[in-house]
């Protein structure tokens, strides 16, 4: 049972010397300044942990840092696992499945996106509220281990309903004009076509990325309650036809940072 985990956690286990995180926290694109809010108390390099995939992307770094923030235990998830990278799911969500054998409950996951609903702009803040997984592969694809969670998860509520209140009320608490929105998920890594990003739009989403929606289903196939925040770092529609690029992405996703940070802080103190 759990045999292809169980080294990992075991390893982190070792580790979380003084007591289990409340929270797991995966940094996206551009937002690994959020590292520097934790009061450390181990670093992992990811080369360590037996079993754990290696990061191969611009703006990430492999760490998992555990930690303090608001003076609750976390472990800081730097540098994620894409699927354009070259990972299948298993990798792509293999983090998700030692958080919740390791005993944490919470995650809160940040990433960059683009952003196709026409009242966005750069650098805006948006509260995922759902999200519409068109990832060519599912994570749960696959034989069922009853014991992680079902055969058929239910996806009513995959974003934690306390959760994205607390975040409103920060956001007013702190002047943050939080957008609310949905999360489209595609593979990547082309940047999306102006025809796309149009379709996007009208299949009901706000922003589209490429990373997300894998480690959601994982963590809510486990029972693990979900927050996440997304960063518009550039804008997309069927009339917009300007070149995104990585560097953009990661600036865009530096200006919204203190945003992003006291929201997090915001949330972890209050829970
Ligand atoms: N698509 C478009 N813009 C983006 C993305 C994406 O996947 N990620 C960050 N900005």
């Amino acid at each position: 049972m759990f045999s292809d985990f169980k080294r990992a956690t075991d390893f982190l286990a070792s580790k979380l010397t003084q007591g289990t995180p409340e929270f797991a926290i995966v940094l996206g694109s551009g937002l690994s300044k959020l590292k520097d809010e934790v009061d450390p108390i181990e670093i992992i390099p990811y080369e360590e942990i037996p079993d754990f995939p290696q990061t191969t992307v611009q703006g990430h770094h492999g760490t998992l840092i555990y930690g303090k923030i608001e003076g609750k235990l976390v472990l800081l998830m730097s540098g994620r696992f894409h699927y354009y990278e070259g990972y299948n799911m298993q990798q792509v969500t293999f983090p998700f499945r030692v958080f919740h054998l390791l005993g944490i409950k919470n995650l809160i996951v940040s990433n960059a996106s683009g952003g196709v609903n026409p009242d966005f702009q750069v650098g805006d803040v948006m509260l995922i509220r759902d999200h519409i997984n068109l990832f060519p592969e599912h994570p749960l694809r696959g034989k069922n281990d009853e014991n992680l969670g079902p055969r058929f998860p239910e996806m009513s509520a995959a974003y934690d309903k306390e959760f994205i209140q607390i975040l409103q009320e920060t956001a007013e608490k702190e002047g943050i004009s939080l957008k609310s929105g949905v999360y489209l998920g595609l593979q990547g890594p082309t940047f999306e076509t102006p025809a796309e990003y149009g379709m996007i739009r009208i299949l009901g989403a706000d922003a589209v990325g490429m990373s997300t929606v894998p480690e959601v289903i994982v963590a809510r196939h486990q029972g693990m309650r979900v927050a996440a925040l997304s960063v518009i770092t550039d804008l997309g529609g069927p009339e917009i036809a300007i070149p995104v690029s990585h560097e953009e992405v990661l600036n865009a996703a530096n200006v919204a940072m203190p945003q992003v940070i006291r929201l997090v802080k915001g949330l972890i103190g209050s829970v």
